[in-house]
């Protein structure tokens, strides 16, 4: 079984990681070139977002064959290329994996909207009447299929028709997939909104006046999702591989059944308690960022998953904005790119780290909705605050949309940002700061985010404190502070990070006060240990030793 707790992830959305074949499309031929880069970085595995076949209605997430690779990508045969080459540099892999929908363009769909009596007609979930649940991504979660004369149900856009995993042919399927990557020497799966798995029978109707999630309590953690997970465990448990599962919208204490006792099924989840600290699942509703809140919802996982469950850490991924742009400041990129870094990677659990994140790159701001690819960000534009001037609505895409993850990673200052080759148009659009924030400037800058980024991760794996240590947070009610610590037998370090951009004072807890602690780790150069006054988004770590 793999010591995932002493390890740290990188994921890579292929799309807009790197063109190694110079179509202007991220690929695995650029995975295969740049696996040095990672290695490089100190991290120790690698989840990949969906590589499958994809009519890219959801970039991926709509499956529509689970044993290939999407042709823009590559071929199986390439993938085993990066696999291999991946593990001799010994790093793990993590491939996505959709369970709770397809595409629409999978062939076990098409046969399901043939007929009611086929092999797959109960593949999905039909019904003659609609109930009133709306979609994530698109108005109503129900579609209309004529040669059925029934509707399907779609959580997410039309182009994901949720599966019926009460069928049990269709676990069935999902373990098969499972072996087949596994056999393959896959080290484990990412499994997508693994908490939706199972509907409550009879599907109620939802309050109506609740936009886009109004059926979530009858198909979040549903009445079966233990009983399915157990099954997709035994799976994993042959193989000793890795499992980690988001859970959207689910609260610590429903976590808990799938991270611990006898209904454990999952390695870690990924939890968004931290990523609302200025939003209400990120697209919706926004507020001004709220640091007692970002504290709140790491503390609360923090707290209770200690000695029980394992965490795991990010403040990226696909599905997210910059976390600069968000919770730093783009004024003060590199300060509170590295500070945000501090903030996440020294607590306890499993860090990942999104590419481009380690760069601290930012937003996109795009002049026009119709720039904009991603059907969240699109649907949110013409959905919601519908009586907003189009510009505010705009203002609202700039803070929220997710495609400000998936520009181009940017590699160096040269046309395209290094991503694909000059003359040839990238898929999407490069953000303009690349010329100054980009991999080859940052390598040769000791002070570069990128450089930061080395030296957490070095940090993080040199301790077993870090690793290992009991999290306790202080002040919790600074609105400008965020301080833990993590002890383990006689090692202590006191992580204390500013959110401000002006100085501020910042007081030690009783119990370090009269204690020598070493700063090992700081984004500002020549820190006095000393000065308790901290410079804007300035972050430090100390480290104290008690004498047994
Ligand atoms: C979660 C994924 O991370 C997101 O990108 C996707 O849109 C939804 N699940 C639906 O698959």
């Amino acid at each position: 079984m793999m010591d995932y707790r002493r390890m740290s992830f990188y994921q890579i959305w292929v799309r807009s990681f790197m063109d190694g074949n110079g179509d202007g499309i991220g690929d695995l031929y650029g995975v295969y070139k740049k696996l040095g880069y990672i290695k490089e970085l100190g991290v120790d595995g690698i989840w990949f977002s969906p590589l499958y076949p994809s009519p890219n209605a959801d970039y991926g997430y709509d499956i529509s064959d689970y044993r290939n690779i999407h042709k823009d990508f590559g071929d199986l045969d390439q993938f085993k290329k990066v696999l291999e080459k991946a593990h001799s540099l010994g790093l793990k892999v993590i491939m996505d994996l959709v369970m709770n929908h397809t595409s629409d363009e999978h062939p076990w769909f098409k046969k399901s909207c043939e007929s009611r009596d086929n092999e797959y007609s109960d593949y999905y979930i039909w019904r003659d009447k609609p109930n009133n649940w709306y979609s994530i991504f698109e108005g109503r979660a129900w579609e209309y299929v004529p040669s059925r004369d029934q509707y399907y149900l779609h959580i997410f856009s039309k182009k994901q028709p949720d599966l019926n995993m009460d069928n049990p042919a269709v676990r069935e399927e999902m373990k098969e997939i499972m072996r087949f990557w596994l056999d393959m020497g896959v080290d484990g799966f990412r499994e997508d909104v693994v908490n939706f798995l199972s509907k409550r029978s009879g599907l109620p109707d939802g309050l109506p006046f609740v936009p886009a999630v109004n059926g979530m309590p009858f198909y979040k953690d549903g009445p079966h999702i233990h009983e399915y997970m157990a099954e997709f465990r035994a799976v994993c448990r042959e193989y000793g591989c890795l499992q980690i599962g988001e859970g959207p919208m689910t609260g610590v204490g429903s976590a808990m059944k799938y991270l611990s006792g006898p209904t454990k099924s999952l390695d870690m989840m990924i939890s968004f308690d931290h990523m609302m600290a200025d939003c209400i699942y990120t697209e919706y509703i926004h507020r001004p960022f709220s640091l007692i809140s970002y504290k709140s919802g790491l503390s609360k996982w923090q707290y209770a998953l200690e000695g029980k469950a394992w965490n795991t850490l990010y403040l990226e991924n696909h599905d997210h904005p910059r976390i600069v742009s968000r919770y730093g400041s783009e004024v003060f990129r590199s300060e509170s790119a590295k500070m945000l870094a501090v903030s996440y990677m020294f607590l306890k659990g499993t860090p990942f780290i999104y590419q481009g994140q380690e760069l601290g790159m930012t937003n996109i701001r795009l002049m026009n909705i119709l720039l904009y690819k991603d059907i969240s960000s699109i649907n949110n534009f013409y959905t919601y605050h519908k009586d907003d001037p189009p510009e505010e609505r705009l203002k609202r895409i700039h803070i929220s949309s997710r495609d400000s993850s998936r520009t181009p990673v940017q590699w160096d200052a040269t046309e395209n940002a290094g991503f694909c080759p000059p003359g040839i148009k990238p898929w999407f659009f490069v953000n303009p700061n690349y010329r100054k924030v980009n991999v080859k400037v940052e390598e040769k800058d000791p002070g570069s985010v990128l450089n930061f980024y080395k030296k957490c991760l070095k940090l993080r794996r040199s301790s077993k404190t870090l690793i290992l240590g009991k999290y306790h947070e202080y002040f919790h009610l600074s609105s400008h502070v965020y301080m833990y610590d993590r002890v383990y037998k006689n090692i202590s370090y006191l992580i204390i990070c500013s959110f401000s951009r002006i100085p501020v004072m910042v007081n030690l807890p009783g119990s370090y006060r009269k204690r020598e602690g070493i700063l090992v780790l700081s984004n500002y150069e020549k820190t006095k240990p000393d000065r308790m006054i901290f410079r804007p988004y300035e972050a430090r770590v100390y480290r104290f030793r008690d004498e047994e």
